[in-house]
């Protein structure tokens, strides 16, 4: 889909179609605004359609960004079933700043997404085209520039939410370690910043990450250590994100009963949110060094399976109790973590499915930000509610860390009570991070939204691509801090 920004009045514009917006005229909040758009006898739920005068009439409930992007959304949903290529709408559409030219794009390709692969009968929109008039309204006119740099960067973010979601969509017996490993490099191939390097078992060995090596020991699909690298010549800061990576996680010898291990390919929605972040900062050139470290494995079950009872001594060389084969993802993130601090990160993020706790606790559509810094989770929270994501700071506190204790290793995988087990989960990882990057470190628990189960605001059935606008939002809220 293209966008355009026209110095045409909007009636002069040549397009299949025409977008007008209507604003809940109950909403006297934003009284004040109310006639930028044309009020007509608006009774639809959500659209109205004049195909007579090639108009759809859409609501706009408020002109928050959250609303902008639903809105578009909606429009998207409606205009792709009438088979038209281009559509003309105003630029007065909310406070015209970045951001919400930014959340007009990502309505649209939000509203564009489909994973439709597997479907033998797919649904191609003939819709191309998005011209968006700049004429004056009651005297307003946009700022041109931030319009354009608007719409940039809504595509940016939008295209790489869905790349990522195309990530955590494949199922599984096409989506090893091997194919992420694949995918990484072609990233790199293709933006001429970002490096890529895989490592494969021999490496792990050498670099003794036994806790990851053992979550990977009854698969038949080999692990993979992924390091893709971004550098922009003038870069301020070094970032770290890793994302766990499990490409199938049965829950291992602790088998997850069959209804929880279905939707188990998007336990890999950490290393594809971090792929997409990557790509995201290459394209908007952002004057950053980036790595995300990925760690590539199924979680599978075998006579080599990795048991209950097992001790792994990892990465940092802290010694781990296993009491349960399906909290594995926190076992690939400790070597991870270990191996990230050693680029000596000035922020280090690590992105994870990590447990069904926080999806209980918080809900299907909200990530737990977890750790020692609070300034930085404050930041990191506010940052990513302007981003369109959901998220909510989890504390932790020295109670709960006790019931990660092992009576005989330094730290135990599981806790020993079933509540706060988002935050137990998060408590294990700090274990892990050394005390000079204690503070410089963030946890985040994507389980819920980074696959769900229905269509849901403007995101649909299945991957959500969790943690890539939230947290491309918050490298460009550093950049802007440094300036
Ligand atoms: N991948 C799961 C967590 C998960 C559950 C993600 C539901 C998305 C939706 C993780 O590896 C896991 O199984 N965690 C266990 C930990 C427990 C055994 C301590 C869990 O949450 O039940
Ligand atoms: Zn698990
Ligand atoms: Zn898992």
């Amino acid at each position: 889909m293209q966008f355009e920004l026209s110095n045409k009045k909007l009636n002069s514009i040549k397009a299949d179609f025409e977008l007008v917006f209507v604003q809940n005229k109950n909403l006297k909040k934003f009284d004040k605004e109310k006639d930028f758009f044309k009020l007509n006898n608006f009774q639809g739920e959500g659209a109205l359609l004049d195909i007579n005068n090639r108009k759809l009439f859409i609501e706009l409930k408020s002109l928050s960004y959250e609303d902008i992007r639903l809105s578009l959304c909606n429009a998207y949903k409606n205009l792709e079933k009438l088979n038209i290529k281009s559509i003309k709408m105003p630029s007065i559409i909310g406070d015209c700043t970045v951001r919400s030219f930014a959340s007009l794009a990502e309505g649209m390709l939000f509203g564009a997404y489909k994973f439709d692969k597997y479907k033998s009968e797919k649904k191609t929109s003939t819709l191309k085209k998005v011209i968006i008039s700049n004429e004056e309204i009651n005297g307003k006119k946009i700022n041109l520039d931030e319009a354009k740099l608007g719409l940039k960067r809504g595509q940016i973010l939008a295209n790489a939410t869905n790349f990522t979601k195309d990530i955590v969509n494949e199922i599984p017996e096409i989506y090893t370690p091997l194919k992420m490993a694949e995918d990484a490099q072609k990233l790199a191939k293709e933006n001429k910043n970002i490096t890529c390097k895989v490592y494969d078992e021999k490496f792990l060995a050498k670099e003794k990450m036994n806790a990851f090596l053992a979550v990977n020991r009854a698969s038949v699909h080999p692990p993979r250590l992924i390091h893709l690298n971004y550098k922009a010549k003038n870069s301020k800061k070094r970032i770290v994100f890793v994302g766990k990576g499990l490409t199938y996680d049965s829950g291992g010898l602790s088998l997850k009963p069959s209804d929880f291990m279905l939707t188990m390919k998007a336990d890999k929605s950490g290393a594809a949110a971090a792929m997409g972040i990557i790509k995201a900062v290459s394209e908007l050139n952002l004057n950053l060094e980036v790595h995300c470290i990925l760690g590539a494995t199924e979680n599978m079950i075998g006579g080599n399976a990795y048991k209950p009872d097992d001790v792994l001594i990892s990465r940092e060389g802290v010694t781990i109790e296993v009491r349960n084969t399906d909290a594995e993802g926190r076992l690939v993130l400790a070597d991870c973590l270990s191996y990230a601090q050693d680029l000596k990160p000035d922020l280090l993020i690590d992105m994870a499915t990590l447990t069904g706790a926080c999806v209980v606790g918080l809900g299907e559509y909200t990530s737990g930000i977890m750790g020692n810094n609070e300034e930085l989770q404050n930041e990191f929270y506010l940052s990513s509610k302007k981003s369109g994501e959901y998220t909510t700071i989890l504390h932790f506190n020295p109670h709960l860390k006790e019931l990660i204790k092992s009576n005989i290793a330094d730290v135990s995988n599981t806790a020993s009570s079933r509540y706060g087990g988002a935050i137990t989960a998060g408590l294990f990882l700090d274990r892990f991070i050394r005390k000079e990057y204690k503070d410089k470190w963030l946890h985040l628990d994507i389980a819920g939204p980074a696959y769900v189960e229905k269509n849901w605001g403007y995101s649909s059935f299945g991957a959500g691509g969790a943690g890539v606008r939230m947290c491309v939002n918050f490298l460009i809220h550093l950049l802007k801090k440094i300036k």
